[in-house]
């Protein structure tokens, strides 16, 4: 089972032809409601490619809610861990996006998602593999930890964060961190990617990667620097590429799989769901994957 934890959001999106100067009342050309957050759609990814998911979250009790809920009931994807708060809102962003793909997004967490402390237990079982992302630090705090004393692999999206002890102590207990390049320039002060790289290999002696969205994947194991290149593709929605990228490697480990395996499925995964718009219904199923793999390459740079 690939368990992932964290953020969930209802993202309602408004498509107009450009931005106006001033703001005015302009036209819109099409809405759209979607589900999003980082760790459910990882939860959503590992579905689609044919394994079993869990998503745990924080949910309001609002219309959002009852239509998050409903996508998850729609594909059979387990949330009975989550936890749903009474009198509130489930986070939600609005989003204004032009013909060119350009945004303005607000984003809203009801105060009681944030003050809501108290985390499920959870037993960490053998069979199990974790994918976890920032936006509920405490519980994916534990849940790095927990992994590593039984041994468990987790994966961890270390994107969208502010330093603090709890991020440092969960790259040391994660089995496998992965940063966005955002990411990596706010934990490592803007140092250039291949050195964070090493400086947080030396620092922790394990496997550490770093997506960079069309530049595709860096990783660094056994004091070795590798690439696997993406090919180049027409992206129509790079939105959310990288927790397509994470569900797709919690995936591809759990079927034992090695580092460098899962990255280039991970990576096939991720390249495929830029090439289509439509969200959680365009990532691609497991035998459009294995096809589109044959593209990806993989090198040992030092
Ligand atoms: N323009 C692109 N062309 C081809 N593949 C891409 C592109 N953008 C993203 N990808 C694929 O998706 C993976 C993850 O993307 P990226 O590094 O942009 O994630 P991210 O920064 O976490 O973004 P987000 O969280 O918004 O999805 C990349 O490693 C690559 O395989
Ligand atoms: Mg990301």
């Amino acid at each position: 089972m690939i368990i992932c934890a964290g953020s969930i959001f209802a993202d309602y999106i408004s498509k107009i032809d450009k931005f106006p100067k001033k703001p005015i009342k302009v036209l819109s050309s099409g809405i759209d409601r979607r589900l999003g957050g980082s760790a459910a759609v990882s939860a959503f990814t590992a579905k689609k490619l044919g394994f079993n998911s869990k998503f745990i979250g924080k949910f309001g009790d609002d219309d959002s809610s009852i239509f998050l809920r409903n996508e998850f009931k729609k594909f059979s994807i387990n949330i009975d861990k989550s936890i749903i708060i009474k009198n509130c809102q489930s986070s939600q962003s609005f989003v204004i996006e032009d013909t060119k793909g350009e945004r303005l997004l607000a984003a809203y967490n009801d105060p009681k998602l944030l003050k809501y402390k108290k985390l499920p237990t959870l037993e960490f079982r053998k069979k199990d593999i974790y994918s976890i992302d920032m936006r509920w630090i405490n519980l994916a705090t534990k849940i790095a930890i927990n992994s590593k004393e039984k041994n468990i692999k987790c994966v961890a999206d270390l994107d969208n964060f502010k330093n603090s002890s709890s991020i440092s102590k969960i790259i040391k207990n994660a089995s496998h961190p992965i940063f966005s390049e955002e990411g990596l320039k706010t934990y490592k002060k803007n140092k250039n990617f291949e050195s964070a790289l090493f400086q947080i290999f030396n620092e922790t002696k394990k496997f550490v990667a770093v997506t960079m969205g069309s530049r595709g994947v860096y990783w660094v194991e056994n004091n070795s620097l590798y690439h696997c290149k993406v090919p180049k593709v027409k992206t129509v929605e790079t939105n959310c590429a990288g927790d397509v990228f994470h569900g797709a490697f919690a995936s591809a480990l759990s079927q034992n799989n090695s580092n460098s395996e899962s990255i280039l499925f991970a990576a096939a995964t991720a390249t495929l769901k830029c090439m289509k718009t439509g969200g959680i219904y365009s990532i691609p199923k497991m035998s459009i994957v294995k096809k589109f793999i044959k593209k990806l390459k993989i090198t040992k740079i030092k």
